[in-house]
């Protein structure tokens, strides 16, 4: 068998956090952080994680949840970003972006059903921080967002596209491809490493966080600064969106034909990505005190089956189409 660090090109293998499937758990009209209560909320999301998700959320997920998507079984968490669609370059229409998982998926995680990877690095991908720094788990309760709808500057490092071809997933880029990929496009969103050590949120859902745009996750994120003092897990998301069904339909020198579900640009601005802590008790930061976390080896943490994971779903409580050809976006999001 190939070792997992020649499948990604790590050398040595090495132990150094999670990195995980969750399977889709729902697509809908839902954003308990930025729009609590809202149904439905503005634009449609592609959501993973624990079952207790619903359009307001408060207090200990972790203690309500009862199945969840992901492989790991105490991680109630929700994780959501906006969606893609395709808008047809010829009569407007827009049709949604399957998903696919992420490749490899190790560890007993066939059965993984659309979804995403979700990280938590301590450091980097190739060591630990626990000789450096305390890894502080989040609290319950806690919720962050990076990026937004609304954001008009598309460079931001740790929120990035890559083109997947064959093996290949090409350059990291801060906009969407400009030609066709015949793996599908691939999005990360990396969320930043430092809390102020008070606030589960904050009106902006983002300053109760040290702005770690700069950084990308995947590297060891600078010390904290005095205001937000507090250590916590890099958490990222990678999703795979199969565009490849919609190739035929973007003529060799048009534009790129994919938009997010609120519309956007192609530049690429306007990415953003949703957290909803949710593990269950002290089971993340038992994973984080530890170096034993990472791809298909994770000691004391309860993993489970993605055919188990998959089965796991919420009912519709939006109830619209958001998938087939469309006339318009879910929720008319205006054209930008
Ligand atoms: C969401 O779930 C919580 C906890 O079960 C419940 O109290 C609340 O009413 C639900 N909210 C909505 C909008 O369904
Ligand atoms: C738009 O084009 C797509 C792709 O050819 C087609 O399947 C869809 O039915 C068209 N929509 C309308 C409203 O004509």
């Amino acid at each position: 068998m190939k070792s997992i660090a020649t499948l990604l090109g790590l050398a040595p293998l090495v132990h150094a956090g999670l990195r995980f499937p969750c399977s889709t758990l729902t697509v809908q009209r839902l954003d308990p952080v930025v729009e609590p209560g809202a149904l439905p909320a503005a634009h449609v999301h592609h959501i993973v994680g624990g079952n207790a998700f619903n359009a307001s959320m408060e207090g200990d997920v972790g203690a309500r949840f009862t199945c969840t998507t992901c492989q790991m079984a105490d991680d109630g968490s929700n994780y959501w970003t906006a969606h893609l669609y395709f808008k047809d370059p010829d009569n407007g229409s827009y049709h949604r972006v399957p998903v696919i998982p992420v490749q490899p998926l190790l560890g007993g995680s066939q059965g993984a059903k659309g979804g995403l990877t979700v990280y938590y690095t301590q450091f980097d991908l190739s060591k630990d921080n626990l000789a450096q720094q305390k890894i502080t788990a989040f609290k319950p309760g806690f919720r962050m967002t990076v990026g937004s709808p609304s954001e008009t500057n598309k460079a931001r490092t740790g929120l990035s596209y890559q083109c997947l071809n064959g093996q290949s997933r090409g350059r990291e880029m801060s906009t969407f491809p400009t030609t066709p990929c015949t793996g599908g496009i691939f999005t990360t969103q990396h969320f930043p490493a430092c809390w102020d050590g008070k606030n589960l949120d904050s009106p902006d859902h983002q300053s109760h966080m040290y702005n770690t745009k700069n950084s990308n996750g995947f590297l060891n994120a600078p010390a904290c600064p005095a205001s937000h003092p507090v250590r916590v897990p890099q958490v990222a998301y990678e999703t795979v969106w199969d565009t490849t069904k919609f190739n035929g339909l973007w003529k060799s020198g048009q534009p790129n034909p994919f938009v997010w579900s609120f519309e956007g640009k192609a530049d690429g601005s306007g990415t953003h990505a949703d957290y909803l802590f949710g593990w269950k008790g002290d089971s993340l930061q038992r994973a984080m005190d530890k170096s034993e976390c990472f791809y298909d080896g994770c000691g004391a943490i309860t993993k489970q089956q993605m055919s188990v994971a998959s089965q796991c779903q919420i009912p519709e409580t939006v109830k619209e189409v958001t998938d087939g050809w469309l006339a318009h976006l879910p929720g008319r999001v205006p054209v930008a």
